[in-house]
């Protein structure tokens, strides 16, 4: 018999808080127009002060625990994927156990910047598939605004805060059929958020904000993912033709763009929700994935490719049969 992990419910969280281009605009050297052409993002959310990783999360995954109906009880193992944990330690994953108050369950995070709900689904997807438990509760959550220098209109114009979950049970049905998940650690300097209380050398702190040479990831992030397409079809003997929706990380519409035509998909077929909410790191596949199981585009039995890349580099792709 197959062991399957199959999705039986999601959700998804977005804090009430909009911030546009046009107020952007105010702070820093920048417009609407140039933010939009080169990125496809108009706003984006933003946490408020008495909000964190852990409390977004616990809302999106109450909402994919109600979905699927189960008990909290009944999680086996939860994952947070998360760049910006509300503490060092105990990680997101235990203050989200705590949150949800259950004890039986193994919790921890993961930490693959913008990759990482594909990674941790990844991680979900093998502990199912070796029987070494049942029900797993993947979430990505990430408060970008608060390590985002809102003086570096580079950076600051492409980021926002949110929450995605989705829970995967052990079913002979079809669910996730492949997933693919790489590292190369070499390009650091493209890509990185210091932590500034412990800086590489000691007398010097860093400020913890993330640093980006933008042309130069969008270049190796537009090759790596039209490679991971590839790689994912090629695993599962499918063409092109056989996917329903592709659910990409959402970074920059022209990068999302570059791989739908590589896929010859319609960007009808493509789940794009960056245009009001910005690259929320690791929850923006969850996130979009969420929205568009509940607003009825993504049916049972279709096929999705979820894919992403991030800091690290990080990249990795998710072949689910929803
Ligand atoms: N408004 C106006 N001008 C700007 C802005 C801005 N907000 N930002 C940069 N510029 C200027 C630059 O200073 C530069 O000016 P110069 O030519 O006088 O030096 C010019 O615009 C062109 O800059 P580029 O960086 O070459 O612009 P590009 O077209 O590459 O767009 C962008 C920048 C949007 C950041 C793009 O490179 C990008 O989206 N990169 C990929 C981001 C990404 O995918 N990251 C990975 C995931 S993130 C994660 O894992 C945490």
């Amino acid at each position: 018999m197959i062991r399957y992990s199959r999705v039986i419910g999601t959700g998804g969280y977005l804090p009430a808080e909009v911030r546009t281009n046009d107020q952007i605009s105010q702070t820093v050297d920048t417009s609407d127009s140039w933010i939009y052409e080169r990125t496809g993002i108009k706003s984006r959310r933003i946490a408020g002060p008495d909000e964190s990783a852990a409390s977004m999360a616990e809302i999106a995954a109450r909402q994919a625990i109600d979905a699927a109906q189960i008990n909290p009880e009944e999680i086996d193992l939860i994952i947070v994927a998360t760049g910006t944990p509300d503490r060092i330690y105990p990680s997101t994953g235990c203050l989200l156990q705590q949150r949800l108050g259950i004890k039986n369950t193994v919790a921890f995070d993961v930490q693959a910047a913008c990759s990482g709900s594909i990674f941790a689904l990844s991680i979900a997807d093998q502990y199912i598939k070796s029987g070494a438990v049942r029900t797993v509760l993947v979430v990505g959550s990430e408060i970008c605004s608060r390590i985002v220098d809102w003086t570096d209109r580079s950076t600051c114009i492409l980021f926002g805060d949110g929450a995605g979950a989705i829970l995967l049970r052990a079913s002979e049905e079809t669910g996730v059929l492949s997933t693919h998940i790489h590292s190369d650690g070499e390009y650091e300097d493209l890509l990185y958020c210091p932590n500034p209380q412990v800086a590489i050398d000691a007398n010097k702190h860093e400020a913890g904000y993330i640093s980006m040479r933008g042309n130069e990831v969008f270049k190796v992030a537009v090759n790596t993912l039209g490679r991971i397409v590839d790689e994912t079809l090629e695993a599962n003997n499918m063409d092109k033709a056989d996917i329903d929706w592709l659910v990409p990380h959402q970074a920059n519409i022209r990068i999302i763009i570059a791989t739908a035509k590589k896929l010859k998909m319609s960007m009808d077929q493509v789940v794009v929700t960056l245009e009001n909410q910005g690259n929320t790191s690791s929850a923006s596949v969850l996130i979009a994935f969420n929205e568009a199981v509940r607003d009825g585009r993504i049916q049972r039995g279709q096929v999705v490719l979820l894919e992403a890349f991030g800091a690290g580099f990080t990249w990795g792709s998710a072949l689910i049969k929803y």
